[in-house]
């Protein structure tokens, strides 16, 4: 019997070594441990030994009961320790490999222009406003004195919505003049309302059905030419810089009287002539004027006690010249490699 559990620990030690799974172990534990193991079937036979044998063999079958234990423990722990060790190594995560950065956007360059024109109007005291580009044909030219039969109101020039002519995508931001009036309700105001507007134009470098335009309103007490002059320098200088040189020309617009354009001296040549101001030494940027006595009256304020100017940029013509871009077209197409370089 002796040698039997000698046999069995000896058996055992090596199935226990031998074992690379804990699934291993536990049918190990039952086959040897078990009711129906080995070494219980060993005890079993206890009975047929003599009074003075019994306590020794149950003495010595429980050492290697508590051996085979001991070292079922030990081996579980060694192949847990392994699986971790597996583990960690299958997932290991190297920290110092190179991260891929994300691709990181920017302003797209007409909007940098935008920005910069709202950065100078805030410092003045302006409000930013938006209207709507789905507009009524009353913002977008009937409050403008612009009257029915007005070749302005064309339908070979403008997008209608509504078949009786009276819904349409704005043709210019003036509409917000209005709009502005009639929220505010009484002066002062000094509004700024960048926006889209739409005309039926054919595609080409200078022209887009789409494109977008800043409108400008100052209305108060006492507010002159003079103003008008001063305010819009001022812009211009904080775009092109302090030494930019301007010139207002008469003009003409149904919603302003008097009414003027403004040019800036072209930056390149300073006035002698060059590619960018096609020859002429001058760039036109803006239309401008006294807001008109008919337009304040019918916004309900009193061209008696108030007067006021409005102007309107040319968002894209603005950030082409900011920017040196030769064609309307690469302001839309959103081609990255062209974006990029801003
Ligand atoms: N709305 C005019 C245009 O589209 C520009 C303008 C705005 C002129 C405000 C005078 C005052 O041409």
């Amino acid at each position: 019997m002796r040698e039997q559990l000698e046999q069995i620990k000896a058996k055992a030690m090596q199935a226990l070594q031998e074992a690379k799974e804990s699934s291993e172990l536990e049918a190990l534990r039952v086959s040897l441990l078990g009711k129906k193991g080995e070494l219980t079937g060993v005890l079993k036979m206890m009975g047929k030994l003599s009074a003075e044998e019994r306590p020794v063999m149950g003495q010595l079958a429980n050492n290697v009961r508590a051996a085979i234990e001991a070292r079922l423990e030990q081996r579980k722990a060694e192949l847990a320790a392994a699986a971790l060790e597996a583990k960690l190594k299958a997932e290991a995560l190297d920290v110092t490999v190179p991260g891929e950065a994300p691709a990181l956007g920017h302003k797209h360059p007409m909007y940098i222009a935008l920005d910069e024109v709202k950065e100078i109007a805030i410092g003045m005291g302006f409000q930013i406003l938006e209207g709507p580009e789905v507009e009524l044909a009353d913002y977008n030219f009937t409050k403008l004195n612009t009257e029915e039969g007005h070749p302005a109101r064309d339908w070979s020039d403008t997008f209608y919505i509504k078949e009786d002519s009276s819904v349409l995508l704005r043709t210019q931001t003036s509409p917000m003049q209005i709009r502005a009036m009639e929220a505010i309700g009484h002066p002062p105001i000094r509004i700024l309302a960048p926006g889209r507007v739409y005309r039926k134009d054919e595609v080409d470098a200078t022209h887009s059905p789409m494109f977008h335009q800043i409108e400008g309103l100052v209305i108060d007490k006492g507010i002159t030419m003079a103003d008008l002059k001063g305010t819009l320098e001022t812009f211009v200088k904080g775009l092109y810089g302090e030494d930019s040189v301007v010139r207002f020309r008469p003009h003409h617009f149904p919603f302003t009287e008097p009414s003027c354009e403004l040019d800036v001296q072209c930056f390149k040549c300073k006035g002698a002539g060059c590619p960018t101001c096609k020859g002429e030494g001058w760039i036109e940027l803006l239309g401008a004027g006294m807001v008109h006595p008919k337009v304040l009256e019918g916004c309900g304020i009193d061209p008696n006690v108030y007067s006021g100017f409005a102007f309107g940029i040319g968002l894209e013509r603005m950030a082409m010249r900011r920017f040196q871009i030769s064609d309307l077209r690469l302001i839309f197409e959103n081609d990255v490699r062209f974006l990029r370089q801003f």
